[in-house]
């Protein structure tokens, strides 16, 4: 159910991983010169078609390793591999999305979701702008400007782009973070549902355990900072997941514990503070 951490054990299966993270290590400078230890020997594989699960305490450098990962930052030692090449800048194959969303806001929702495909001819550009739109449930709004949309419907859009593009790996940095309860809920399930039909590489990163469990093949679980990989939960269950079965219940807790959450006494241990 589950493996210890691969964090210090950087895989010998260089031909396999869709994504492989290679013992990084990132360290800023604060203003007054001294250093911020972010990433410490951080190593993941992650296969093909796999989802990804990121969950680590806040601040601990989940965003910096995604961005590191995705070509938008440097790293200060070690490497990134996608499709066994090195990252060395952002690319159109791999695409992020943002808990802030990034849909433009002067587009509306076809123009948008059709952003990435200035390369296809006319007709195609419009018949797999419409098909995303539909997968997505938006269909009737494509005239829509994003101001005219709730915020779980501009995260479609997002996502609809994202696909739309037919990126090899998607990112998604907490995409649903700022979505009420039910949205994220049923967002969660729209996700499941069109990852099924694509089965994309796909590496999320999300503050919630529950979110995690729900949606990754595997989750790996950050220390506090300087982060490294504490646990690796491979999330062998049927999906939809029964948060009340035994074994969900068994992996929260080996999560919140890693993390360093008590349940019981909602304390967070000294070695969890981010
Ligand atoms: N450009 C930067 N310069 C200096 N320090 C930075 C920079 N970006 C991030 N940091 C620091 O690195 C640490 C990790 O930040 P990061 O945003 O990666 O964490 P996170 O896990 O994504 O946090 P959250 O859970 O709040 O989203 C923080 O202490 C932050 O202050
Ligand atoms: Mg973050």
């Amino acid at each position: 159910m589950s493996e210890p951490a691969q964090g210090n054990a950087p895989s010998n299966d260089l031909g396999q991983a869709a994504v492989a993270v290679r013992d990084v290590w990132m360290t800023y400078s604060s203003p007054e010169g001294a250093d911020i230890r972010v990433l410490e020997q951080v190593n993941i594989d992650v296969q093909q078609g796999e989802f990804i699960c990121i969950v680590g305490p806040s601040g601990c450098g989940k965003t910096t390793l995604l961005n590191i990962i995705g070509g938008f930052q440097a790293a200060t030692r070690g490497e990134v591999l996608v499709s066994c090449k090195q990252v060395h800048g952002p690319d159109p194959r791999r695409i992020f999305i943002f808990q802030e969303g990034s849909v433009f806001p002067w587009l509306t929702v076809r123009e948008n979701v059709g952003f990435g495909l200035s390369n296809q001819a006319r007709t195609e550009r419009e018949r797999t702008v419409q098909h995303y739109i539909e997968m997505v449930g938006l269909s009737g709004f494509e005239a829509a400007y994003p101001r005219e949309l709730s915020g779980g419907m501009r995260q479609r859009v997002e996502i609809a782009r994202a696909l739309a593009a037919d990126p090899e790996v998607i990112y998604m940095d907490e995409p649903f973070g700022a979505l009420d309860f039910f949205t994220r809920l049923k967002m969660r399930t729209d996700l499941l549902r069109i990852w099924k039909q694509h089965r994309k590489t796909v590496l999320f990163v999300t503050h919630e355990i529950d979110e995690a469990i729900q949606l990754a093949d595997r989750v790996v679980v950050l220390s506090r900072r300087p982060a490294t990989v504490q646990l690796v939960v491979a999330v062998d269950l049927p999906r939809p997941r029964d948060p009340d079965s035994a074994e969900y219940l068994q992996m929260r807790l080996r999560i919140l514990d890693a993390i360093g959450v008590s349940l019981r006494t909602g304390l967070v241990s000294e070695d969890a503070a981010g």
